[in-house]
């Protein structure tokens, strides 16, 4: 077992953190936010992951998982250093690396012979390259390994991913280094893909732009079956039993969000242009997201009779996508926001990013639960997935709403029962 120190304790750190000491590592897990780590060593996570909490308990509890504040005293004893650290968009779309540059600098003369570097946070490619070189400038010693190990966590399932992962990327030019990263994996049953660090650095990227091209397609084709009198769940049942397709990544909703893919396609779109490459495919990808977006918001002017101003929308779902907190990048805040601006009075129910989005939207009125939202709305809306939606006594909302009205933008309810109950039902692609 190893000696495991994490830099930032945020999704990623505080996931890797948990797990690592979970298999069996002894972990450090450091941040520089002072309030975070005394939470933390009380297991108070403060972010909605399924199964986090109990790891974190189980290694506070086994003394195998501790917390303190700043990354040198995470690193200073560690045979491996996990860099966990944010790398956001950059003011041209880059990734901004300079909290992982600080950190380097700032660990660099603590670091003895034989340590392991390992970028987990998303990284361009070059960086575990940039991550020697800045070792080297900021006088480590010489025999230090780097590697990169991207992370392929989701939020909300994040432990689950991490435990059982689809495969282990690990990227190092030296096969020792890899072969002692891949150790710290010994008991993850998942394949290991050992690369070089471009390579590794490429897979996290080019995934995640797969994806979010899987989603701005299957967008792009809801908008088209709403045209040609298709039913897009139909079209993506009918294409997802091909394996070669797959059904993942193929439900159409307000475009994708959160603080992944806009941020990674954005750095992809980036690195391109460095090296002369447009990527037309990819800026289409984007551009299709931002579209989405304003269909929903046009489908929800169109229910309003086109007279925005003054009319009152209960709004069902406020986080990137279900089973999180996390409202970065979230495109129901996005649109939200836009009718707030239109005049329109928003009332928004969601069962755990209500009272944050009420900060980043003035104006918005938060509902204690999903029947409030309804009282007097023209409109309903639903802009996330959250499950506990499909199963409200809907009789109860109809009661409640002025307008019998309802944007789906999730394809979440089913449209035979809302017509039936007098609802005038909008959906995606169908
Ligand atoms: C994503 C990737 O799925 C992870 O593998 C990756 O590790 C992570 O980014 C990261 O880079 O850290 P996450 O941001 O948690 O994970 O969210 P996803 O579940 O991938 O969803 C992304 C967005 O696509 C959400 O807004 C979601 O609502 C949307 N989406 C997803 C759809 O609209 N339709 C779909 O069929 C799937």
């Amino acid at each position: 077992m190893s000696r495991v120190g994490v830099v930032g304790a945020g999704y990623v750190g505080l996931t890797t953190g948990a797990c690592f000491a979970h298999l069996g590592h002894e972990v450090v897990v450091g941040d520089i936010d002072t309030d975070k780590i005394h939470r933390l060593a009380k297991g108070d996570i403060g972010i909605l992951e399924e199964g986090l909490p109990e790891l974190v308990a189980e290694g506070l509890s086994t003394r195998r998982l501790r917390f303190v504040v700043g990354a040198a005293s995470a690193a200073a004893d560690a045979e491996f250093v996990f860099l966990c650290v944010p790398t956001p968009r950059g003011s041209e779309g880059d990734a901004d690396l300079s909290a992982v540059e600080d950190v380097v600098r700032e660990i660099a003369p603590l670091l003895t012979p034989g340590t392991v570097i390992v970028n987990k946070s998303t990284m361009p490619v070059g960086s575990t390259a940039l991550v020697a070189r800045l070792l080297g400038a900021a006088g480590a010693v010489a025999e230090l390994g780097v590697a990169s190990n991207p992370e392929f966590l989701r939020e909300g399932t994040a432990a689950r991913d991490f435990l059982h992962p689809y495969r282990v990327v690990i990227g190092a030019d030296d096969p020792a280094v890899a072969v002692r990263v891949s150790e710290l994996y010994r008991d993850v049953q998942a394949p290991v893909l050992v690369t070089n660090p471009a390579s590794a650095e490429m897979i996290k990227y080019a995934s995640n732009a797969f994806l979010a091209m899987k989603v701005s397609y299957v967008n792009a084709v809801a908008n088209l079956c709403e045209a040609v009198n298709a039913d897009v769940r139909e079209v993506t049942l009918g294409m997802g039993y091909d394996p070669r397709i797959g059904f993942e990544f193929l439900h159409p909703g307000p475009g994708w969000g959160g603080s992944c893919f806009p941020k990674d396609t954005a750095a992809l779109l980036h690195t391109a242009a460095r090296v002369d490459d447009d990527f037309p495919l990819l800026a289409a990808v984007i551009s299709m997201n931002d579209a989405q977006q304003d269909r929903v918001v046009d489908k929800i002017r169109d229910a309003l009779g086109g007279a925005p101003a003054g009319r009152r929308v209960g709004v069902w779902g406020l986080t990137f996508k279900a089973n999180t907190n996390d409202l970065r990048d979230s495109p129901a805040v996005a649109i939200v926001r836009r009718l707030v601006e239109d005049g329109v009075a928003v009332r928004a129910y969601d069962p755990a990013g209500g009272e944050s989005a009420a900060e980043l939207v003035p104006g918005l009125e938060v509902a204690a639960d999903p029947y409030e939202a309804c009282v007097d709305a023209d409109v309903l809306v639903v802009l996330t997935e959250w499950d506990e939606f499909r199963w409200l006594d809907f009789t109860r909302v109809a009661g409640l709403s002025t307008g019998r009205s309802i944007v789906d933008a999730r394809n979440l309810l089913d449209p035979a029962a809302m017509r039936h109950l007098g609802f005038a039902y909008r959906g995606v692609g169908r």
